[in-house]
């Protein structure tokens, strides 16, 4: 009786299975129950936590994602994204700190931080950029909320491209002068470096202009498809490499289609599931306590235990958040970033201090830094083994997605 008992148990498990595999439903349910894995928080055996799409872009009503001229916008987008005329000297485009191939973040990872224009270093280490489409809290302390405000961010930012020089009205190049507040000349250099010429002009592109990618396109051709205009704004530039970059969408890892049903493609890798199973249980990991949903991130400000630590570049401290929000309750708090292509974008953390996922399981694993004030409730001692660890790494690298990194809609368009 009891044998019969275990065996119909087995076949209806299995016959789930089918009938699982074959459910087109959004929301999480995960084929091949992690065993054993009891969820306390309330997560159901055999339910995955983790939703199995993405969900809905965000995207702002004037600039919307199903404009019938978002493909041509978003083309644009791209241009803008590698151009290095984006730079003062014409060295640093947005690809410098964020290469598709590591899933937009920064490849130079001798460097724990993001090297800009003239080799000046920042202060933060630049993050991927994997479905940031679907953020409402973007840069490290949430200081923006759409794609479009942060777009000009960089552009004016001294460290990253240098663009804040126009005091004097005269060529940063050969002056050498910059200063920290972008003005009318600013943008007006800039245009015309973009066109590729370099006298200053009004955002009017040439149709004749010899800077042309690939394809033979320039700036007048690409700006007239996206926008019907011929002439640069800071508007239409931020407007498009939003839609760029609400293109960067990754849902091909090997984690996705286990997620939505094809047990098969960890068959061969049980540490992964156990990864899972540690990263998902609160009461063992409990990663998943701020790094949860699709992106793998509550898109919340914490304070995951990181001693505080003056930038070795600057001498001075990132308190993060509380410098956007004034409230001293989010002294040292930075937004909970997302996992996705995670083992493609070392170094970790907002200042890059940690080298591999093996720091910062350790870290994790010992509760943080020690004496850190304003440390989240969630990070304590977790007493992982060694295996336990290994295994969560092995999770995290199914987090990437080579058809993501290896995409050729994000390629290089100049050359
Ligand atoms: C010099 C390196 C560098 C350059 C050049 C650069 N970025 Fe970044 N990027 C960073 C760093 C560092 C951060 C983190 C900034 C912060 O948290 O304050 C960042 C953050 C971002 C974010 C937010 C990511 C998140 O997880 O919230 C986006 C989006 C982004 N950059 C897009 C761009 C675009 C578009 C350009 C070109 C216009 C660009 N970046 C140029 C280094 C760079
Ligand atoms: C209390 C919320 C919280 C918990 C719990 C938590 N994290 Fe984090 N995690 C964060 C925050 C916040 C950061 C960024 C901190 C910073 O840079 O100052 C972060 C950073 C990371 C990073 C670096 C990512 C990058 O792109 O730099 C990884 C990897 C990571 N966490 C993995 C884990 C794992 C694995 C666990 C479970 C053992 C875990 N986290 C538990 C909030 C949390």
């Amino acid at each position: 009786m009891k044998n019969s008992n275990t065996s119909l148990h087995f076949l209806s498990a299995a016959f789930l299975v089918v009938f699982l595999a074959s459910c087109k439903q959004d929301s999480g349910t995960l084929v091949n129950p992690p065993v054993g894995s009891g969820n306390p928080g309330g997560n159901q055996p055999g339910v995955s936590p983790i939703p199995k799409t993405p969900g809905t872009i965000v995207s702002p009503a004037n600039n919307p994602v199903d404009d019938p001229k978002f493909a041509a916008r978003v083309e644009l987008g791209r241009h803008l994204f590698y151009d290095p005329a984006f730079a003062v000297d014409g060295s640093t485009s947005c690809a410098s700190c964020h290469s598709p191939g590591a899933g937009f973040s920064d490849p130079r990872s001798n460097e724990a931080t993001s090297m800009g224009f003239q080799n000046r270093m920042g202060t933060r280490n630049a993050p991927a950029l994997a479905n940031i489409g679907y953020y409402i809290a973007i840069t490290w302390d949430g200081k923006f909320k759409t794609l479009e405000d942060h777009a000009l961010a960089p552009i004016f930012n001294n460290i990253e491209m240098g663009n804040n020089f126009s005091a004097t009205g005269n060529d940063p190049i050969t002056t050498g002068y910059y200063h920290s507040d972008p003005g009318a000349n600013d943008t007006l250099f800039l245009f015309a470096r973009l066109d590729g010429s370099n006298t200053r002009n009004h955002g009017l592109t040439d149709q004749n202009s010899t800077k042309r990618d690939k394809n033979g396109n320039n700036y007048y051709a690409l700006l007239n498809n996206a926008w019907g205009t011929s002439t640069f704004s800071l508007d239409l530039i931020q407007k498009s490499i939003a839609c760029f970059e609400r293109t960067f969408v990754s849902t091909q890892s090997t984690f996705d289609r286990y997620n939505k049903g094809d047990v098969s493609v960890f068959k061969y890798n049980p540490e992964a599931i156990h990864g899972f199973q540690l990263f998902t249980d609160t009461a063992k990991a409990n990663c998943i306590g701020c790094h949860n949903g699709y992106n793998f991130t509550d898109q919340k400000f914490h304070n995951n235990g990181l001693y505080t630590m003056a930038s070795p570049i600057t001498q001075k401290y990132d308190s993060g958040r509380v410098g956007i929000s004034k409230d001293p309750a989010d002294a040292f708090k930075f937004r909970t970033p997302g996992l996705r292509n995670v083992a493609l974008s070392a170094p970790y953390m907002h200042d890059g201090r940690k080298t591999t996922l093996a720091d910062v399981l350790d870290f994790y694993n010992r509760g943080g830094d020690p004496g850190v004030t304003n440390k989240d409730s969630k990070i304590k001692k977790l007493n992982l083994t060694d295996q336990d660890m290994s295994d969560i790494i092995e999770f995290l690298k199914t987090l990437s997605d080579p058809q993501f990194t290896s995409n050729g809609a994000y390629a290089n368009p100049w050359r």
